[in-house]
């Protein structure tokens, strides 16, 4: 049984927190995605997040902190363009790369030395990370390989039976997951293109952020990932999608054809929608690279690969 809570009730955050601190898992609102938090302390309830995902464990998990200075908890040797990010962007949509200090287990990062940090900027969840008094690990809260969910009716329609409650806060404003820069490489390397724009990152620290190379490739970077049932059409222009629309028998042009915030936030809703009415294809017209756009690229690349 399961039950969803809203993030403007008074007893969310205590509700929350007390299944948490039991190892249960918490479907937990984000400004990128929902995500599927447990206790990073909790090794029973870590694995609970694979297990209900059906993800694989070498599949590493975002660690969720409330506070800048827990950095050092769970990380050393964090270089200074890391913490300037931190300073700048958190809360926000990004997810720092670093070296993991003993506090964090192999099971959350799937074996590796490594570990990726960042605050959300939900409130309510700051507040439940707070209180636990431990890093949440949370993943987005769908099933393996399928879209990401930006409402709490996502959360249900995916993992309503393995959840043990979900907080609802209604749309994520952002609606792409957060980007991810490796500082663990001699130079920041973009694992994950995402909420927060590369180039407007590379401005503040005042260096590139290189592409990935080697073994920096997140799992995220999987060639098919955050795909909807339906077949994803790729288009340059609106005219090719047009085109595209009058050779397929029940398809959609998804709404939203630049890099705009909104063509993010209804990205994921888009591709469920489209599942739940039954069309058998999208058509999706790709914005250019700057602002928002890697990411939306990106994503609509990943989902329509067969
Ligand atoms: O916006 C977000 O980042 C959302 C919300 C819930 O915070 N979370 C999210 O988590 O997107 P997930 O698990 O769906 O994606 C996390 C990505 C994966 O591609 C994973 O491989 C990568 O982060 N990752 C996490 N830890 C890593 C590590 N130690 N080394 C390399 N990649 C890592
Ligand atoms: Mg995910």
């Amino acid at each position: 049984m399961n039950s969803v809570i809203s993030s403007h009730s008074p007893q969310a955050v205590s509700q929350a927190v007390s299944v948490l601190n039991a190892g249960g898992l918490v479907g937990l609102p984000t400004e990128t995605v929902y995500g599927l938090a447990a206790r990073a302390d909790i090794d029973a309830a870590v694995a609970n997040i694979f297990r209900a995902k059906g993800r694989p464990t070498g599949h590493p998990l975002i660690l969720h902190i409330a506070d800048i200075s827990e950095i050092d908890r769970y990380a050393f040797n964090v270089p200074s363009a890391a913490l300037t990010l931190a300073q700048h962007c958190w809360p926000g949509p990004l997810t720092l790369l670093l070296h993991k200090t003993n506090a964090v287990s192999h099971l959350v990062t799937g074996g590796r030395e490594t570990v990726a940090i960042r605050i959300p900027a939900n409130e309510c969840s700051r507040k439940i990370i707070e209180q636990c008094g431990n890093a949440l690990a949370a993943p987005s809260a769908n099933l393996f390989g399928h879209v990401s969910p930006t409402t709490a009716q996502h959360v249900l329609n995916d993992l309503g039976d393995k959840v043990d409650l979900i907080v609802d806060d209604g749309d994520c404003t952002i609606g792409v997951e957060s980007t991810i820069v490796d500082f663990t490489t001699a130079q920041p390397q973009l694992l994950r293109p995402g909420g927060f724009p590369a180039e407007d990152l590379e401005l503040i620290i005042g260096q590139p952020i290189l592409m990935p190379s080697g073994d920096s490739r997140a799992s995220g970077m999987l060639d098919s990932h955050y795909a909807p049932k339906c077949t994803v059409v790729l288009a340059e222009t609106i005219a090719e999608a047009k085109q595209a629309l009058s050779e397929h028998d029940s398809a959609r042009i998804l709404e939203h054809w630049d890099n705009s915030p909104l063509y993010a936030a209804s990205l994921y809703t888009q591709m469920r929608q489209a599942d739940s009415d039954g069309i058998t294809a999208i058509i999706a017209v790709l914005p250019n690279t700057s602002g928002l756009g890697l990411a939306i690229r990106d994503r609509l690349n990943k989902a329509s690969f067969l």
